[in-house]
């Protein structure tokens, strides 16, 4: 794959800037960024809280796992490997979003410190708002939506996160949420307690 090319030359915030972006929008522009289980409530989560933000006037993308893997990542399967490479295109493809002025709502698992610490770099640290939904494995086996717990015990999907492949839990996110002592309701009233002052415009 080609690394690098010095005859490419990105022409990013060369005419209109993120901040003009901004300034149209009225609001800042951030990449929210969603781990946890599969199951664990993510996208229910994240999409009740793209809902408030709507309503409140803010421009949002909600991407997640299945959507994006069966669209631009569909080339990706869950070794290390290419979960690294689902992230990494992710991250990529927030920081476009991002520089647009939208504010990103992504739901991957991302499951290890390497994973996220790599769609940080790429994001910027201060513009990632990292929350972990805290599910137990237990909990997210029992609903099994899917199907594929089921599956992944009967060794009938391989790498499954949580079975036989890692998750390791965020050490330092921006907001926690512990859905087996919330309602999802008061999952999203906790985050926008801590994204609006972060994303609210000021009046320069
Ligand atoms: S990540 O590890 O690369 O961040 P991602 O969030 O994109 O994963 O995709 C996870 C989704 O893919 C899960 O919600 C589930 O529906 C599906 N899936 C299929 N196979 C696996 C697997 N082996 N491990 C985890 N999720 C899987």
């Amino acid at each position: 794959m080609l690394k690098e090319n010095s005859n490419i030359h990105p022409i990013f915030n060369k005419i209109l800037r993120r901040e003009d972006k901004e300034k149209l929008l009225g609001h800042k522009s951030i990449v929210i960024w969603i781990t946890g289980l599969s199951g664990s409530g993510k996208t229910t989560i994240a999409k009740e809280l793209e809902l408030e933000l709507h309503k409140r006037g803010y421009l949002t993308k909600l991407l997640d796992g299945d959507n994006v893997r069966t669209g631009i990542n569909n080339n990706l399967g869950f070794s290390q490997e290419d979960r690294k490479e689902n992230i990494r295109r992710i991250a990529e493809v927030s920081k476009l979003f991002m520089i647009g002025g939208v504010i990103l709502i992504n739901c991957f698992i991302s499951p290890t410190e390497e994973i996220r610490r790599q769609a940080i770099n790429i994001v910027g640290e201060k513009d990632f708002f990292e929350i972990y939904i805290n599910t137990p494995i237990e909990v997210c086996e029992e609903r099994d939506e899917k199907g594929l717990y089921k599956k992944a015990r009967a060794g009938l999907i391989k790498n499954f996160t949580g079975i036989d492949s890692p998750y390791e839990e965020p050490q330092n996110p921006t907001v926690e949420i512990k859905t087996m002592e919330l309602t999802i309701g008061e999952s999203v009233q906790r985050i926008l307690d801590k994204l609006l002052p972060r994303i609210e415009h000021k009046i320069d």
